[in-house]
């Protein structure tokens, strides 16, 4: 086997001396990845391997099935933890009231997801009495750096190991190595499928086709989302209902914000909204082609923004615009426990105090569009804006003096370069 040995020479302070490796905890999905890993770090380094498997609310897993390839492949300890709740309540709620994405519509589902997964690996290898962490990266995504920088964070007495970005092994290699072992490998091993991960917050799919950026997404890429053209040709409005910046009832019914997102995400699909073809900048340099179906985020994001922007004023507006966006980029860039995330979250909440209210989204053939709005808090009110010019607070007296002060400076300016070029031209 072409596999190389683990090196001992670490390059960073927090991966391992191979000859300090005794028990390991392993981010476990039960894909060829992490099970060959599970056989692979208890042979190399002769030592115990606890598996951790996380639910994030990636739909279609079979965790008993998981955890009984664990245990078949040699884990001393199996864990499956269903962390839906606290990924809704402490990653996915401030992200909603950021209205967090990154590039061009990225909701940073897998970026919001690594560093409780990576957490929850702390809390588990403290609890089990793991001196390593392992989990299944490769050397070229941003996931090694949400896992690492969180673990490094959180756990500097941990180390961590990341064999599937050292080992050297493809994917060709690695089917060879689970036959030798008997690992089972489900599914037809000859066509690569496609790179997935996904959650609550919505699935992205990477490698194969593509790769190549002149190819139009092939059909079978999406597994979630109705293609656009199959989907209802009857559009459908639907409701969401905020207190405080957060979701909490969907067509009128009040719910928890997992079920909520799973409600969301299920119209969402129905109708074939949330797909997006992202060409996306990483921050290890490469640029990568991700497609993402996000049907949850494509629905609250869109009813959270508008609502926000209805009760906020315009000054709020503008400057939050900027702040929404060095959030997302702070998540996206692996840095969850950067204390300026959370400085910054301060002002998200003073903001989300106000945004309680209904917005009505119509969706139709992979299209959402805000149709009605109604909040408690608008700065918005026919009357009181006077536009029905019976008095009010707006004066449209007052319009042509706020116009005369307002363009001051541009007129003065105006004059004088023509002044300028007047006196230059002679
Ligand atoms: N490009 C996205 C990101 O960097 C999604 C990564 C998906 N991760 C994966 N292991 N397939 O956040």
């Amino acid at each position: 086997m072409s596999a190389r040995p683990p090196q001992s020479q670490p390059t960073a302070s927090y991966e391992a001396d191979p000859a300090e490796v005794h028990r390991v905890l392993l981010l476990y999905s039960g894909g060829l990845d992490t099970s060959v890993m599970l056989k692979w770090i208890q042979d190399s380094y002769d030592a115990e391997v606890v598996c951790l498997t996380v639910n994030l609310g990636q739909p279609g897993e079979d965790y008993e099935v998981i955890e009984a390839k664990a245990r078949q492949l040699g884990a001393v300890e199996c864990q499956v933890v269903d962390a839906r709740e606290r990924f809704a309540d402490d990653f996915l709620a401030p992200a909603i009231k950021a209205n967090a994405v990154y590039g061009n519509g990225y909701p940073l589902f897998t970026a919001l997801g690594r560093p409780l997964i990576a957490q929850l690996a702390v809390e588990y290898a403290r609890q089990s009495g793991c001196d390593t962490i392992a989990h299944g990266c490769t050397g070229k995504g941003n996931d090694q750096v949400r896992i690492e920088a969180t673990v490094a964070t959180l756990a500097p007495e941990l180390r961590t190991i990341a064999p599937v970005r050292s080992w050297q092994m493809g994917r060709e290699e690695e089917i060879a190595y689970a036959r030798e072992h008997g690992i089972p490998i489900k599914g037809g091993a000859e066509v690569t499928p496609y790179s997935i991960d996904d959650n609550l917050w919505g699935r992205s799919s990477e490698g194969r086709w593509i790769e190549d950026l002149s190819h139009a997404p092939d059909d079978d890429v999406f597994q979630l989302v109705t293609r656009p053209e199959l989907a209802p040709d009857e559009a459908q409005v639907v409701t969401i209902g905020f207190e405080a910046g957060l979701p909490v009832t969907l067509d009128g019914e009040r719910m928890g914000l997992v079920d909520l997102l799973e409600g969301a995400a299920a119209i969402g699909c129905r109708h074939g909204v949330g797909i997006v073809d992202h060409i996306e900048d990483r921050i290890v340099g490469l640029k990568v082609r991700d497609i993402y179906e996000v049907p949850a985020a494509a629905l609250v994001l869109t009813a959270h923004e508008e609502l926000e922007r209805l009760v906020g004023t315009i000054h709020q507006n503008q400057f939050k615009t900027g702040l929404d966006q060095k959030w997302g980029y702070l998540v996206y860039a692996g840095l969850w426990w950067e204390p300026l995330r959370t400085d910054i979250d301060a002002y998200m909440d003073a903001v989300n105090a106000q945004v309680t209210g209904e917005i009505g989204l119509r969706l139709y053939k992979g299209g959402v569009r805000v149709v009605t709005r109604s909040s408690p808090n608008a700065v918005y009110d026919a009357d009181l804006a006077g536009f029905s010019q019976s008095g009010g607070l707006f004066s449209q007296s007052a319009s042509p003096g706020f116009i005369e002060l307002w363009s001051l400076q541009s007129k003065m300016a105006h004059m004088l370069r023509q002044r300028g070029s007047e006196d230059g031209g002679e």
